[in-house]
């Protein structure tokens, strides 16, 4: 069976890992645009090809990811071929971008979805929220959702909850650095150097995170009471943590920024 034909516009940050991620799995054909061409040489080397110009790569491609910004993708689609665009899949990456937006900048001649990626995805270990137009088929639905499924987890969502995902998910990267980055300090302060610290506070994180995977039915409290023994060493410390109110913390951080979230929506 023929490779799915895939083409990225915008390959930055966020779509040039897409590439490479995808790159990897060896079951794709791929396809790169970008307004600064050289930024797609590392791509090359890994079998994606550099199409001629935007119109040239969905003319090659079945599904088309934008990966530009936010305040460039209507003049992007705005200058896409609608004839060479129709039947096919135009997923777009901008956060704050609405379905709407996206099928108006299309004319509706094609299946629209929106995809949120986190930092992660860099790494293809994203999380990815999704959300299709209502033309989506089950056909289309499963294509794009095998896409990102290589790339990390992936959430159908209906676009409401967008802003609540980007409030957790998509700025939680940004909440879980920042913890790491106390471990790290509170290791330096105890004698550890700032590499040592590093990397065992990152294995840590890694660990826990496989942990709570494999075991999706144990409560997390559970697994934090296992490593509490009583007048033991841990507890003295998560007492002394809860007396800051960390998790409360947590919780209100995330709040906040979906209050802000809400402001910004398109
Ligand atoms: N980074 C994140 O954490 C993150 C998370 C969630 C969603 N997103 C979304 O992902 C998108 C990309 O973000 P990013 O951080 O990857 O930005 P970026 O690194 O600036 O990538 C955008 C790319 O688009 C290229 N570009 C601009 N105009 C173009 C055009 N007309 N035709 C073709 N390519 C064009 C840029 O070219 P130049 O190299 O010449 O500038 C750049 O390489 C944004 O919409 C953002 O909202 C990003």
């Amino acid at each position: 069976m023929a490779n799915l034909c895939v083409g990225v516009i915008g390959c930055g940050n966020m779509g040039g890992a897409i590439l490479k991620g995808l790159a990897a799995t060896g079951k794709y054909s791929l396809y790169g645009w970008t307004r600064t061409m050289k930024r797609l040489d590392p791509l090359l080397e890994k079998g994606v090809e550099a199409a001629q110009d935007a119109n040239d790569l969905v003319s090659k491609s079945s599904v088309i990811i934008l990966g530009v910004k936010p305040y460039q993708i209507e003049d992007v689609i705005g200058s896409l071929d609608k004839d060479l665009l129709s039947g096919k899949i135009l997923v777009s990456i901008a956060a704050g971008t609405s379905l709407k937006t996206l099928k108006k900048a299309a004319d509706n001649c094609c299946t629209v979805v929106r995809c949120m990626p986190n930092t992660p995805a860099m790494v293809s270990r994203g999380v990815f929220a999704l959300c299709f137009d209502k033309k989506a088929g089950d056909r289309e639905k499963k294509c794009v959702e095998g896409i990102f499924a290589d790339l990390g987890l992936c959430v159908e969502l209906a676009e409401e909850q967008f802003t609540p995902f980007s409030a957790l998910i998509g700025a939680g990267p940004a909440y879980v650095f920042d913890l790491m980055e106390g471990l790290v300090m509170a290791g330096v302060t105890l004698g550890f150097s700032h590499a040592q610290s590093r990397s065992m506070v990152t294995e840590l994180f890694a660990g826990c995170a496989k942990m709570a995977a494999e075991n999706p039915a144990e409560h997390l409290m559970a697994m934090r009471d296992n490593v509490c023994s009583p007048a033991g060493l841990t507890i003295a410390g998560v007492n002394a943590m809860n007396e800051d109110g960390l998790s409360a913390k947590l919780g209100k951080a995330v709040l906040k920024a979906n209050k802000r979230g809400r402001e910004m929506e398109d």
